[in-house]
């Protein structure tokens, strides 16, 4: 068991809840004195309110990566780029060695892969910005492998990515989303299922 992490938890937890339940949704851009009071894991309340309405820049990518287009060849997800997603907790994004097992020979007179092959050569990788994920303050656990177990389509959580070029955040992971589907399935429920 976790005592201490699950103690550390709730002593910043419980009166969050309180302050951001008191201030309901106003986006906060100045650091009242009584911060750290009750949010010891934010920089200041802005921080950690925006944390919790999902705020967050969008993920602008280095390369527009066109999904659509390698899903539609009936390449699967789990495949070449995110097939840690079936094993662990970390889906990956991948590498550009991944791009090259195909584009060593696919479409290679395309601009855009003449880009990918350059990236090779150069022997730098394509530093894809994060669309999902939470902030470490967050202090959540999640997991693919139980869900992909469970057969949860990547869709319910992520949306039709298949449909689209460069991935975007079409689903808010909020925390009412993933209570009511673990209620509904009767699937483990606790903080600390969730939570560390
Ligand atoms: C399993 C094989 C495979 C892998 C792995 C793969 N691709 Fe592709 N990719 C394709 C196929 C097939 C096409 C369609 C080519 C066509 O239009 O004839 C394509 C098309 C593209 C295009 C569109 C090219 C154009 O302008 O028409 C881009 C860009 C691209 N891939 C980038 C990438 C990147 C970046 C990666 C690595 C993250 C990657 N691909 C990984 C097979 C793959
Ligand atoms: C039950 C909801 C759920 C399902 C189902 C799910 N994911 Fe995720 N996925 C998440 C969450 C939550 C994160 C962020 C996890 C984190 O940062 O700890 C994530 C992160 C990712 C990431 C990393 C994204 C980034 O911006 O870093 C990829 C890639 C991904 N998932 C792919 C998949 C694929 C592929 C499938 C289907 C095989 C899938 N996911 C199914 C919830 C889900
Ligand atoms: C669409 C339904 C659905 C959604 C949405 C969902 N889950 Fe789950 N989750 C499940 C099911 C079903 C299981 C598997 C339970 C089992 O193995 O008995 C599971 C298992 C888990 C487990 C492993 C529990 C354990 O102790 O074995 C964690 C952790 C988890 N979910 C976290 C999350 C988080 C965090 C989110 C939101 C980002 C989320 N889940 C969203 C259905 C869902
Ligand atoms: C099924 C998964 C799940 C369970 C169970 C769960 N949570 Fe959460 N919780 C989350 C996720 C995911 C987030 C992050 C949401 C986000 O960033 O939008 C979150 C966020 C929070 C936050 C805000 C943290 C921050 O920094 O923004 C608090 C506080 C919290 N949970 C408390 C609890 C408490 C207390 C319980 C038990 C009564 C609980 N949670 C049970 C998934 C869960």
């Amino acid at each position: 068991m976790h005592t201490d992490s699950h103690g550390t938890f709730l002593r910043w937890a419980v009166p969050l809840v309180a302050a951001l339940a008191a201030i309901s949704g106003c986006r906060l851009t100045e650091d009242p004195p009584a911060a750290s009071v009750f949010t010891p894991a934010h920089a200041t309340v802005g921080s950690a309110v925006n944390d919790f309405l999902n705020i967050r820049p969008t993920a602008e990518q280095p390369f527009p990566f066109p999904h659509k287009t390698h899903v539609a060849k009936g390449i699967m997800c789990t495949e070449y780029c995110h097939e840690s997603a079936v094993k662990g907790p970390i889906a990956g994004l991948p590498g550009v060695k991944s791009c090259m097992i195909c584009h060593e020979s696919i479409a290679t007179d395309r601009p855009l892969i003449k880009t990918v092959a350059d990236y090779q050569k150069r022997g730098i990788d394509i530093s894809w910005q994060r669309v999902y994920g939470y902030a470490s303050e967050s202090h959540v656990r999640f997991n693919h492998a139980p869900h992909l177990r469970a057969k949860v389509e990547c869709t319910t959580c992520h949306g039709n990515i298949g449909q689209q070029t460069v991935a975007g955040r079409n689903v808010d992971l909020t925390m009412g989303f993933c209570v009511d589907c673990h209620k509904s399935k009767r699937a483990p429920n606790e903080c600390l299922t969730c939570h560390f």
